[in-house]
């Protein structure tokens, strides 16, 4: 009892080292002495992975002030501090961090994606558990970090990952530094990959012209949305690695800003990665606004961090490879899956269409009733 007592006053001194560095506190004369008024500790609470402490800002005081680097200085930095929008803060310290590293693991990431319709698999994070958005609802993406951030790799286990699960869409997948979709060539799935813009405007303008097709549709079925319709349609998907390559083609970003606006609907979807967030491209227009899900790995200043959109980027250490930041409704810290391209290569082999494997029959038959269309394939 004396014992787990003297570990609470050790947590509560603690405690108040960080409020006195986020100065989150009042002054309160007593007699001739300034005394200072911290935040009232509710709980401590060790639990079987964690240290779990509740407390409660009084008024006048903002959660702004919650400094994280400070309560990692005195912590350790493998804690999240949770807060409800008035007063109510949680602070958790975990006794394992996330991991250095995840590797991708198909058969395991599968069984989390059975609802979903054209999954986007990021990683692991503190409480252990996968994230994993489906673009089908969440529309579109954006993926930026500074060099050896880890974008190529997340992108590669994405791209791998849809290929091995085989759903009803297809990727077309375009970057202008040709240096990481080769791999993807001729694998099922695959529409194509594309390396220059003479590749790229043309066959965006077919994307764009079947979003015609499907809105046209959609009005004479008078339903909202692709999933509403008899037909299976299948969702397009468009990975652009380095878009900011792009940004004097004035056609090309133009199409990929009318993607971002009425894609969803349609099942046309963005993922989109950049080194550095390139205002210009995010800021001018509606894209930035359109890429709700935004994802984000070390970012050189917290400058660049914001203008990616998930503040706090900043914070991920150089040598944090793979380690990144996801923006949804709040902000998730996670390890990404890793898959190398010696391995992503191997698992590919068994999923080329021309050469190697024939297409499957019922993959033959999905292009069929995408003849019934006959606007991509034209
Ligand atoms: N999720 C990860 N886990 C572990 N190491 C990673 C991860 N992602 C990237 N790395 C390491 O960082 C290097 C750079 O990653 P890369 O994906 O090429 O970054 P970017 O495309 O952002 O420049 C990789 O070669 C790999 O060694
Ligand atoms: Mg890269």
């Amino acid at each position: 009892m004396f014992k787990q007592w003297i570990e609470k006053q050790k947590i509560k001194s603690k405690m108040h080292k960080c409020f006195r560095h986020c100065k989150m506190y009042h002054e309160k004369k007593q007699g001739d002495k300034k005394i200072r008024i911290y935040p009232q500790i509710v709980n401590i609470r060790p639990l079987e992975d964690r240290l779990e402490v509740v407390f409660i800002l009084q008024t006048g005081l903002s959660t702004e002030a919650i400094d994280e680097t400070i309560f990692k200085q005195v912590f350790g930095k493998n804690i999240e501090i949770k807060h409800d929008k008035i007063k109510k803060c949680v602070l958790n310290v975990y006794k394992n961090g996330i991991p250095k590293t995840v590797n991708y693991d198909f058969n395991l990431i599968k069984n989390h994606v059975a609802k979903m319709q054209i999954p986007f698999i990021c990683g692991l994070d503190i409480h252990g558990e996968l994230i994993i958005i489906d673009l089908a609802t969440e529309a579109h993406l954006l993926l930026s970090a500074e060099t050896g951030g880890g974008k190529s790799s997340l992108l590669r286990a994405n791209i791998t990952f849809l290929i091995e699960l085989n759903g009803n869409y297809e990727l077309y997948l375009m970057d202008l530094k040709r240096s990481e979709f080769g791999m993807f060539r001729n694998c099922r799935n695959v529409k194509g990959v594309y390396i220059t813009t003479s590749d790229i405007l043309p066959t965006l303008k077919k994307i764009e012209k079947e979003m015609k097709h499907r809105g046209d549709l959609l009005d004479q079925h008078e339903v909202n949305s692709i999933d509403e319709l008899d037909i299976k349609l299948k969702r397009i998907l468009v990975v652009i690695d380095e878009v900011a390559l792009l940004r004097k083609e004035k056609e090309i970003m133009s199409i990929v800003e009318d993607i971002s606006s009425i894609g969803r609907s349609l099942g046309v979807h963005l993922v989109l990665s950049m080194q550095r967030p390139d205002s210009k491209i995010l800021e001018s227009g509606n894209l930035k606004n359109n890429l709700r899900v935004r994802i984000s790995g070390r970012q050189s200043n917290s400058m660049n961090a914001k203008v990616a959109g998930v503040e706090g980027a900043e914070n991920i250490g150089m040598n944090q490879r793979g380690r990144m930041l996801i923006k949804l409704d709040d902000i998730r810290e996670f390890q990404g899956f890793y898959l190398n391209s010696a391995e992503a290569k191997m698992i590919l082999k068994n999923y080329k269409v021309k050469g190697h494997v024939q297409a499957e029959p019922e993959q033959q038959q999905e292009i069929k009733s995408e003849n019934i269309l006959g606007v991509l394939d034209e």
